[in-house]
């Protein structure tokens, strides 16, 4: 994606952190919550330019894991006392437990069950006993809806603007795609337009506690959580109209509910440890 590769400098443009407050909001909220014992280190994959992390920071001590180097540089800059590491939410390791672990927006690019299992399994093996894992996508197939949105901002001499094209080709599978049309204007007035298109992973909350999903999440180490205390939150979640959408009014469906996350107390760490 080269939004988040050779266009990682304009992210800034493209999505700023008032963006994330809700979610922050709603993340904090969640963590707060549920698990137990301190809740101090927490850690998030796929933790992209760090708006997240720019609200979360002034409550707790943050780890941050993306697979983009150029994103992770994004995030420093704004994030400079947070922890950056360069890695994959599927496979990294990094050898030691935090209070709570999450992915929002960043699991959307996990598009097969396996790979989604991987992240779950990777957010498993980094939380502490009681502690909480929050896996909060986009959409889950039962919210998807097809929509247009725009945003962007300027910044002295540059500017960005989007039209984001969210559709669903073929509902019988776990894909949809998001079409981006970005355009930057430079100094010199010369707008670039570039097409990036994100396939991204429509998955079901709600079979994830089936007999055949609860196998496969055994195999994740979620068969006791499941079991036990799977929970799924449905606490609304809104997403912050962009400056531009609220300067022009022009904006014909800026912002959704968020409804689906779901997330794990993960109490069958303690089973794990013992294997
Ligand atoms: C929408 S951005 C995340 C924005 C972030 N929530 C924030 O607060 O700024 C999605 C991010 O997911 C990252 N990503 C995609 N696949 C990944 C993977 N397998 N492992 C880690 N990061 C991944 C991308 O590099 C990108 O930075």
């Amino acid at each position: 994606m080269k939004l988040y590769r050779e266009l990682a400098g304009w992210w800034p443009l493209f999505s700023e952190p008032l963006h994330y407050a809700s979610e922050a909001e709603f993340i904090h909220k969640v963590l707060d919550d549920f698990g137990n014992g301190p809740r101090q280190r927490v850690l998030e994959l796929g933790s992209g330019g760090g708006n997240n992390a720019f609200h979360l920071s002034a409550h707790y001590s943050l780890t941050l894991v993306d697979v983009s180097p150029q994103m992770l540089g994004v995030s420093r800059k704004l994030n400079p006392l947070c922890e950056h590491i360069e890695g994959d939410m599927r496979t990294v390791r990094l050898g030691r437990a935090f209070d709570a672990v999450f992915i929002h927006d960043a699991i959307c690019y996990l598009t097969s069950e396996q790979d989604l299992h991987a992240a779950m399994r990777t957010a498993f093996e980094h939380c502490r006993v009681g502690g909480t894992a929050l896996f909060m996508p986009d959409f889950v197939c039962e919210t998807f809806v097809a929509e247009t949105k725009h945003g962007g901002y300027d910044s002295g001499v540059r500017g960005l603007r989007y039209l984001d094209w969210t559709y669903d080709p073929d509902p019988d599978d776990t894909t949809y795609i998001v079409d981006l049309v970005i355009a930057m204007r430079e100094a010199n007035s010369e707008v670039r337009v570039v097409h990036d298109r994100h396939i991204q992973g429509l998955f079901a909350p709600s079979r994830l506690a089936t007999p055949a999903q609860r196998d496969r999440l055994r195999g994740a180490g979620y068969c006791r959580s499941l079991a036990a205390r799977s929970i799924c939150c449905q606490t609304p979640c809104l997403r912050q109209p962009s400056t531009q959408e609220k300067v022009d009014g022009s904006d014909q469906e800026t912002h959704r509910d968020r409804p689906d996350s779901f997330c794990f107390e993960l109490d069958c760490l303690n089973d794990l440890s013992s294997r």
